[in-house]
């Protein structure tokens, strides 16, 4: 038997992929982190299957779970949101399997930022504007943000920022960012993006604040920060210029 990570995308049940769902079809246990999860996602699980939403669960409880599962000899979906990959605390779940040799794979799912950058209808790299997206977030209360990584010093090469978890750290996350981006820079923020209640917040750093405050959003946002998101007087890329040869289009 096998554990199977997978993303489950940024909510909208049909952002899945179709390796995704298929497991979730297979498995005759559905593990999903509940809290980012829609149970619409889950809902594919076999007749009978025990599906169980880990949200109120601590480690142990979850890795005993799935060794029950295991002594049955029965395969794990473990879901969840977005790319696992991505703050998904599968880590310190796969040290644990590898203790107790059991076995795991991993299947990618849509992260949040790149379901914000759809529903913006926007691209994240321009050229000559922003070629380098960092995906981060600010000190929270369960994660200290290690040494050096702090928003002021990503900030200084002004890349396209996908920021999560920090909604309610927005005060101090325009204050690390005007002295590098400027007041004017563009942000939106992206409340539960593809979910039916998904809602768009754009502003700019000077003004981002009081629009997030009086749509009272406090949780599951991003906070998308970069000059992509400005005027649309950036160059074409070289990639489709009729002068511009490559090994695909050599005349
Ligand atoms: C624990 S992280 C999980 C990230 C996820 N693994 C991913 O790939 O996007 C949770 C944070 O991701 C962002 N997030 C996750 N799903 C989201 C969604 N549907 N809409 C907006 N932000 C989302 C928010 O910043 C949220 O606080």
């Amino acid at each position: 038997m096998t554990i199977h990570f997978i993303g489950a995308g940024p909510g909208a049940p049909d952002l899945i992929t179709v390796r995704g769902l298929n497991l979730i079809k297979f498995c005759p246990v559905c593990l999903y982190a509940g809290s980012l999860v829609p149970p619409e996602v889950v809902a594919a699980a076999p007749e009978g299957a025990e599906v169980i939403d880990t949200a109120p669960l601590h480690l142990d409880q979850i890795i005993e779970k799935i060794e029950e599962a295991h002594s049955k000899g029965q395969d794990v979906a473990r879901v969840h949101s977005g790319d696992p990959s991505i703050y998904g605390a599968i880590a310190e779940q796969m040290r644990r399997l590898d203790a107790l040799c059991i076995d795991y794979d991993v299947t990618p799912g849509v992260p949040a930022f790149a379901a914000a950058a759809a529903a913006l209808n926007r691209e994240l790299t321009l050229p000559e504007v922003s070629q380098t997206i960092i995906l981060t977030r600010t000190d929270g209360k369960a994660s200290a943000m290690p040494k050096g990584e702090e928003l002021a010093n990503l900030a200084a090469s002004t890349p396209t920022l996908a920021i999560h978890l920090s909604v309610r750290n927005l005060k101090k996350v325009i204050a690390d960012l005007v002295p590098h981006y400027g007041e004017d820079c563009p942000v939106y923020v992206i409340y539960r993006v593809s979910w039916p209640d998904q809602q768009i917040i754009s502003g700019t750093l000077a003004n981002i604040r009081a629009k997030v405050r009086e749509a009272k959003i406090t949780r599951t946002a991003l906070i998308m920060v970069g000059h992509v998101f400005g005027d649309d007087d950036f160059i074409d890329s070289r990639l489709y210029a009729k002068d511009h040869k490559h090994v695909l289009r050599l005349k």
